[in-house]
């Protein structure tokens, strides 16, 4: 989607930028891991195809995509920016995506990405997501009732990480072991036992859960790398 190709979201420790040409080759390092393939459901692609693969998802008006980026350290200042020099710097650590397979009447699935195992367990996806969500929210805009995420069943993180952020299991698809989770949804007890799941769900109320209320002045800039 042309709508974030010029922006940048500030984090206190991630950045999300438009995913560009220069991303490719990292991302297509990782996309050779057997264990990303599974968990992100994707396929192995050639250079060549992940290149052309990026060029689609800049133009499609069914994806919007954003790189990840690590700061070097946490900002606490209110003034969060950085120049495209410091950007440049960052170190790429993930990706996170919207797909609007019915356009923007439509769900909107997410998906995130953290693609390293050294970078996991540091908040980075939590914090992606929440600036994520919000500004789909507020620039597409999206009604946040219209978010989803679909996860295979073992993938108990990335279940962990969406409960966190406020989404319940609603269904559990079989034929693919996959859950689907909805924004704003409680988790359904049958699902949860057949599958075993902890019926004990991260902290709702905390900060992470009211990401509707992040407040994105002064986070947003325009990226021209
Ligand atoms: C799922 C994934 C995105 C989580 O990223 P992350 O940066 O490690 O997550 P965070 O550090 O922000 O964790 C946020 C919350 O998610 C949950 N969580 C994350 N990793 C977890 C784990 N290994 N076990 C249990 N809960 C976990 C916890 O509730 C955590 O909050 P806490 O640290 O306060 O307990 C990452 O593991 C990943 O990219 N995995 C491979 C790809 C994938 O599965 N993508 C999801 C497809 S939708």
């Amino acid at each position: 989607m042309r709508l974030n190709e010029n922006t940048v979201i500030f984090g206190d420790r991630v950045l999300l930028v438009p995913y560009r040409a220069e991303h490719v080759p990292t991302y297509h390092e990782w996309m050779k891991s057997p264990e990303l393939l599974e968990l992100t459901a994707s396929e192995p692609l050639s250079f060549e195809e992940e290149l052309e693969m990026q060029r689609k998802w800049h133009l499609d008006e069914d994806k919007l995509t954003f790189i990840l980026l690590a700061r070097p350290e946490i900002c606490s200042s209110p003034n969060k920016s950085m120049t495209p020099e410091e950007i440049r710097r960052c170190k790429m650590i993930g990706d996170v995506n919207l797909f609007l397979p019915d356009g923007l009447a439509g769900q909107g699935e997410c998906e995130i990405m953290i693609a390293s195992k050294d970078d996991r367990r540091k908040g980075y996806a939590v914090e992606a997501l929440q600036l994520f969500l919000r500004h789909l929210a507020q620039h597409l805009p999206l009604d946040p009732l219209q978010l989803i995420v679909k996860i295979a069943s073992a993938n108990i993180p990335s279940i962990k990480l969406f409960q966190t952020l406020g989404f319940g299991i609603v269904k559990h698809v079989k034929v693919f072991d996959e859950v689907e989770m909805h924004y704003a949804k409680p988790d359904d007890a049958d699902i949860l036992a057949d599958l075993n799941l902890d019926s004990k769900r991260p902290a709702r109320d905390g900060p992470k859960a009211i990401w509707e209320e992040i407040d994105l002045q002064g986070r947003i800039g325009m990226y021209y790398p």
